[in-house]
């Protein structure tokens, strides 16, 4: 077995932070860098110990921060450059690490690097963007290749003024960077990483890294028979020059011991994935891959029904995410939701009422038995769920879930059917979900916004915080959240076993439970997680039937030793 070297950010915890829906200190119904500041003790009693925070960068907020004007400034309704200062300093102070979204794919149309190169073809910064003549078919205008976008369209915007277009593999607003050009490289890592890096940052997570090198522009397979576009993430993705930028990147933040895990779409080769995460490779230290949260998504994200997978499916996909440090020098990263996802109950457990709290508490108990980072997602440890299936299309505020809508309407000239087909598909699966305020108590607004507040949060705060918010569960020891609390003391009594220790699902085919084991140098546990919402038998896999067993923690009191509870999750220790 390959011995891997202990780093800080292996044993660590994190916790994701989306500025604009955490908590709103002056009452504008946005979250804010204060918000944040004033609950970092409630984030530290978690018991996890770094926070990174989502995009707080100027912008004009197309995709929510994700398109950056100025990565150097911080967007004003989250606080200032100060207050980021002040944010470092308070995590740092209660023995805490804090890291950025690195956003350096594309910038906003906003940035001045762009507003120069979109100026004239012969600007010095023409070529830090990506333009391309158009193509003429039949005399009439295409773009350059029939790429596919991320948010639906072309990835190509004609640009009047200089007559060509531009790249964009997310929204219009969004212009890809030029990777190829040093001087642009240069001028990213300085603004978007030196920068922060010198104000004491710990890291970075690294946002769409492996599409920073595009490899050939040709045309995408056609697999959407009835669209100009295709979807082309396998040519955008892990180009030639990858291990090149990111040796380039490594080398700076090596200066600064930076952590890093990136973002890691359309990879499902295991082996690329490696070469990514080897601690040889000097790239990355982790990176989030996509198979567990894509599972039951479409070919186009949305083109789906509500869980259309399977348990089996599932439990593969997390071995897939598991298995890369076998035997490897690599290191992988846990995960089940974040501000691109809906809530994990809602598509893994169950958000009935009676199931709730039970799923929530399986699901933690899971997370925390796997080998890798973890990392929760803000509400994830309250058991927060997706908003009520009533709620209007209105209240879908993201680019992602709106466009997609537009699109089945004007492909479908508004068939009701197929709109009723795409909501329900949103309901399930939009990241509208992720991204309304937290439920701190039950006062106005949830407790997101003070309560003499006179705007309204800026997306709608949800009916349920009666039953499930922070202030509630920081005192009631049968909620999720004393339950994620008493399972990350668990992972940490357990280092060796439970963080770093080798994964195999025992019993891969079972559609019920989910029964995996963990070893470690002689030691050993299994979990046994039922994904069902009745009670089963607890029938062990012969490979550890027959071995003495205590039980180390059960997600439900009082405990039946040959029957699993509804939703119950189960770690026994194996002699
Ligand atoms: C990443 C972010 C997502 C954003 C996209 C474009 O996937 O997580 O929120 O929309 O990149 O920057
Ligand atoms: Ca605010």
């Amino acid at each position: 077995m390959t011995v891997t070297e202990r780093k800080w950010w292996k044993d660590g915890v994190v916790y994701q932070i989306y500025p604009a829906s955490f908590k709103d200190s002056n009452g504008d119904g946005i979250g804010d860098l204060n918000g944040i500041i004033s609950e970092l003790d409630y984030i530290r009693s978690i018991g996890v110990d770094t926070i990174w925070i989502c995009p707080m960068y100027d912008s004009p907020q197309v995709d929510m921060g994700y398109d950056i004007s100025d990565y150097e400034n911080v967007y004003p309704p989250y606080g200032t450059v100060q207050d980021m200062e002040r944010l470092i300093a308070e995590t740092h102070a209660r023995g805490m690490r804090i890291i950025l979204d690195l956003v350096v794919n594309h910038t906003s149309d906003q940035h001045a690097w762009f507003q120069e190169s979109r100026s004239s073809k012969t600007n010095p910064k023409r070529d830090w963007y990506i333009w391309r003549p158009a193509r003429y078919v039949n005399g009439v205008r295409k773009p350059p290749n029939n790429w596919l976008g991320n948010f639906g369209g072309s990835v190509w915007q004609w640009d009047e003024l200089t007559q060509e277009y531009y790249l964009h593999l997310f929204c219009p607003e969004q212009p890809d960077l030029n990777w190829e050009n040093e001087e642009t490289r240069k001028a990213i890592y300085k603004s978007a990483m030196e920068f922060w890096l010198e104000r004491g940052v710990d890291g970075f997570r690294v946002d769409t890294v492996n599409m920073y090198s595009k490899g050939e522009m040709g045309d995408a397979p056609i697999t959407d028979e009835g669209s100009e576009w295709q979807f082309a993430g396998f040519q955008y993705c892990n180009g030639p020059r990858m291990t090149e930028f990111l040796g380039e990147m490594n080398e700076i933040l090596e200066k600064y011991d930076a952590m890093t895990v990136g973002e890691c779409p359309h990879t499902p080769d295991p082996a690329r994935v490696v070469k990514y995460v080897s601690a040889k490779e000097k790239q990355l230290n982790m990176v989030f891959q996509f198979d567990v949260v894509d599972i039951g998504q479409g070919p186009y994200k949305f083109q789906t029904t509500p869980r259309d997978y399977t348990l089996p499916q599932f439990k593969s996909a997390i071995s897939r995410t598991q298995s890369i440090i076998h035997d490897t020098d690599a290191w992988t990263t846990v995960f089940l939701e974040n501000h691109d996802q809906a809530r994990s109950i809602t598509r893994f457990g169950s958000d009935a009422p009676e199931h709730r709290i039970p799923s929530g508490k399986m699901l933690a108990l899971m997370c925390c038995a796997l080998s890798g980072t973890l990392f929760i997602y803000q509400g994830q440890e309250l058991g927060m769920t997706n908003f009520p299936m009533e709620w209007d299309m209105s209240e879908y505020k993201d680019v992602d879930s709106t466009n997609y809508y537009k699109m089945v309407a004007a492909r479908t000239n508004n068939s009701e059917e197929a709109l009723k087909a795409a909501k329900a598909s949103l309901q399930h699966l939009a990241r509208d979900h992720a991204r309304v305020p937290l439920s701190w108590s039950t006062g106005p607004y949830n407790g997101f916004s003070p309560a003499d507040t006179k705007a309204q949060p800026w997306m709608r705060p949800l009916p349920d915080a009666e039953h499930c918010n922070a202030k509630q569960q920081q005192s009631d020891k049968a909620s999720v959240l004393a339950f994620w609390k008493r399972m990350l003391q668990t992972r940490r009594d357990h280092n060796d076993l439970l963080v770093h220790g080798n994964y195999a699902d025992l019993d891969p085919e079972n559609k019920d439970l989910y029964i995996f084991s963990k070893t470690w140098r002689g030691q050993k546990a299994v979990a046994v997680c039922n994904f069902t919402d009745s009670a089963k038998a607890l029938a062990l896999p012969e490979a550890v039937a027959n071995s003495k067993r205590e039980l180390l923690v059960s997600s439900v009191d009082g405990c039946e030793e040959g029957k699993l509870a509804a939703y119950e999750g189960r770690i026994y220790l194996l002699a």
